[in-house]
């Protein structure tokens, strides 16, 4: 009989920076009653673990612990988060041949414990992790997910807000295809509130659209150079990203996400996985939502789609 899922419980492999900002925003969030740390450094998640454990009072009871592959079999999502993080200068890609054997040695130890939940990757590069892990596991497309352009689209609407004196959440806007240097900001469809963002723009006193629009992009596709140049690591802005996509899949929200996905036909992308919109839900993967882009967005999103099937193609998964 097929292993059961428990929608109460949720486990992060890799406690560092991230692993752990993304524990205490889920412990502080009431979705989970269990949460289990596993990281190679035992130590490590059993410290986060004990640490993150103390704001309980403050929270609601919860049982959080360091664990081993056996605990995370029937969680609702593995959230994984192992793996070196870029140094300043470094991109997401030079990560790849680390973290790819990183994820050998983590990948096959779920798989083969038959689970039957999601497989949530934010270990970078994540479009190529969310592919390699999909590979290694052999679960199925719509259970294996990457946080993917959820970030960077939280950080355009931020940045859109700012610019327009307006609540973020007000921004109608998205990031698309590669977590990294090749990201696409979808202005074509962008709006505020309904309004088309140039129109909006203009309501607002600003009228040099095509500067700006240069500017506010390459500000959200260097955010994590320049946190990461000033502190090291980025992990507050990933820990609630990685939050929103728990909450869409444990209560089945159905929200439109731009997580990274397995792509076999929309916008004539195949065998490739990046961020394009999806409805997220307790399946994980629901539906991949075609949303229209402009010719010229399209083409840079095939560029993105072929820079990440290059590096796919050099990886020994053997
Ligand atoms: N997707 C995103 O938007 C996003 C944002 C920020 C960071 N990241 C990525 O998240 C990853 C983690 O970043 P960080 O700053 O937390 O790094 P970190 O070095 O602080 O933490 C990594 C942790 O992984 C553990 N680890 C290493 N190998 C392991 C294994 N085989 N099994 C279990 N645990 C293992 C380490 O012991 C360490 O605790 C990096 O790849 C980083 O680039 C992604």
């Amino acid at each position: 009989m097929a292993r059961a899922v428990d929608n109460r419980k949720v486990a992060i492999i890799g406690c560092g920076f991230v692993g752990s900002a993304t524990a205490f925003a889920l412990m502080q969030s009431g979705l989970f009653t269990e949460m289990v740390l596993v990281d190679v450094d035992r130590e490590r998640a059993e410290g986060e673990a004990l640490d993150i454990a103390h704001g309980m009072p403050f929270a609601g009871p919860m049982n959080i612990y360091a664990g081993d592959y056996d605990d995370v079999a029937d969680a609702a999502i593995v959230i994984v988060t192992a793996g070196a993080n870029q140094q300043p200068g470094e991109t997401r890609l030079d990560l790849v041949h680390k973290n790819v054997r990183i994820f050998k040695s983590i990948v096959p130890e779920i798989a083969r414990r038959d689970f039957p939940g999601i497989l949530l990757v934010v270990s970078n590069p994540v479009d190529i992790l969310t592919h390699v892990a999909l590979k290694l596991s052999g679960l199925p497309e719509n259970r294996v997910i990457g946080s993917g352009t959820v970030l960077d689209t939280a950080r355009f609407k931020y940045i859109l807000g700012e610019h327009l004196g307006v609540d973020p959440r007000n921004v109608h806007a998205r990031i698309i295809g590669e977590h990294g240097d090749s990201e696409i900001a979808v202005w074509s469809t962008a709006n505020v509130s309904g309004i088309p963002v140039n129109d909006f723009c203009e309501l607002r006193g600003h009228f040099e659209h095509e500067e700006a629009m240069e500017r506010i992009a390459e500000d959200v596709k260097n955010s994590a150079y320049e946190i990461i140049a000033k502190k090291k690591a980025t992990y507050y802005g990933i820990a609630m990203s990685v939050k929103r996509i728990c909450e869409a899949i444990v209560r089945d929200e159905k929200p439109i996400l731009p997580v990274s996905n397995y792509q076999h036909g929309v916008h004539g992308l195949h065998d490739v996985v990046l961020s394009m919109p999806a409805v997220v839900g307790k399946d994980g993967i629901e539906y991949q939502v075609p949303a229209p882009l402009s010719e010229g967005e399209l083409a840079r999103l095939h560029e993105s789609a072929d820079a990440l099937k290059k590096v796919m193609a050099e990886l020994d998964l053997g």
